[in-house]
């Protein structure tokens, strides 16, 4: 079976973890691996902190908990996402909004925000979805005009750029995720960057159960969101792979793009028109012209030894969030039709041009085949 996702880790990862364990970076903040790596990431997404984490879903929780919002205030989300997005808002008794889609790049519809906004609204949570950049500079400028925080969730996107600038630069804080199919990985692991000193000595103190002094008395309630130092370690020769993982991404979704040309009926990923698409996963949605539904054409591939993905649930049809007090309905038709035809092919960077050129001629004749069956 040829999987959706492979992550590319080299011996130099495994050394540096070795490495790190000998030093004693197990648990807690020793060692230079947690800050090194902070900054190096931090930099690399022209920020200047970074505050590591256990995981993207830990980053997106802490990111809203540091905002310190009353019970009840309203989060708008992306509504095609992972739930973490969604969650951030709801175990910070927040209610997340979802925004519907946009049916050309599939990230959340600019032309929504403004008419779902109430006077509860307090901050944004946009999804660069699959590492195509949201328009940051319009949706920073909506956001100002209302006030709102904005947090992004990067967690597919690192790297991707808007107007040349970093996702994960723009909002007044970035979330990572270091899962293993993420652009990079720690293994379980996250981030979140910033440019606000006061924010990121906030995140600092909530990550580590907000000790002071003296030690063991606390003020605030805070949380244990670290991350272990051989993960940071491994994140450190991660980040400087970067680049070379998502031109091996670019160069993939690319090879797809040539070979599914010929296949009438399937929707392909839009290319970024602001700046640099990352392809964390490459994404097709069926249409209505193609021979065969999502589900049975994911099953064929099945059959045929390709490992596929559907598009997320969209969250305002998560049955979780729709038992919370305060929750409020709104209609995502995109989203939820993305969910129903958009699926993911495999996309791991290692993918050869033969592989791709494989997987692209088993879909053609998956679609051959049932035109023909539909025509005799
Ligand atoms: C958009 C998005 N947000 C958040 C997360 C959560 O990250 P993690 O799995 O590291 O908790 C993920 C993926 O897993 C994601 O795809």
């Amino acid at each position: 079976m040829i999987p959706v996702f492979e992550p590319v880790i080299g011996e130099e990862e495994v050394a540096a973890v070795v490495a790190a364990i000998r030093r004693g970076e197990i648990s807690g903040s020793f060692g230079e691996s947690i800050p090194r790596f902070e900054e190096a990431f931090a930099a690399y997404c022209g920020c200047k902190y970074g505050i590591a984490v256990s995981s993207g879903t830990a980053a997106l929780y802490l990111a809203v908990a540091a905002l310190d919002l009353k019970a009840g205030d309203e989060i708008l989300v992306s509504a095609s996402t992972n739930i973490a997005t969604a969650l951030a808002a709801y175990h910070n008794n927040l209610v997340p909004v979802p925004i519907d889609s946009e049916p050309r790049t599939w990230n959340l519809n600019l032309d929504l925000i403004e008419d779902l906004i109430t006077p509860r609204t307090r901050a944004i949570i946009p999804v660069h979805l699959f590492g195509h950049p949201v328009d940051m500079d319009r949706l920073c400028q909506i956001a100002r005009k209302h006030n709102l925080v904005v947090i992004e969730d990067c967690a597919e996107s690192h790297g991707a750029t808007c107007h040349d600038r970093m996702t994960g630069s723009f909002g007044d804080m970035g979330c990572f995720s270091f899962y293993a199919n993420k652009v990079i990985t720690t293994g379980e692991g996250g981030m979140i960057v910033t440019n606000d000193s006061r924010i990121a000595e906030k995140l600092k103190l909530l990550r580590n159960l907000a000790f002071t002094t003296p030690r063991f008395r606390h003020e605030i309630a805070g949380y244990n969101f670290r991350m272990t130092g051989y993960s940071a370690a491994m994140g450190l020769v991660q980040c400087n792979k970067i680049e070379k993982v998502i031109e091996e991404k670019i160069r993939v979704a690319k090879t797809y793009d040539r070979f599914l040309k010929k296949v009438s009926g399937l929707q392909l990923p839009a290319p970024s028109t602001i700046g640099r698409h990352v392809y964390w996963m490459y994404g097709v949605v069926v249409q209505p012209d193609f021979p065969l539904s999502r589900d049975e054409l994911q099953t064929q591939l099945r059959d045929a030894g390709i490992d596929t993905r559907t598009f997320f649930c969209p969250m305002n049809l998560q049955p979780c969030l729709q038992e919370q007090s305060g929750y409020r309905q709104v209609k995502c038709p995109v989203a939820e039709s993305l969910w129903k035809t958009g699926f993911y092919l495999p996309s791991s960077p290692k993918l050869t041009e033969q592989i791709i050129q494989g997987i692209a001629e088993t879909v053609y004749g998956i679609a051959e085949a049932s035109h023909a069956k539909l025509t005799a």
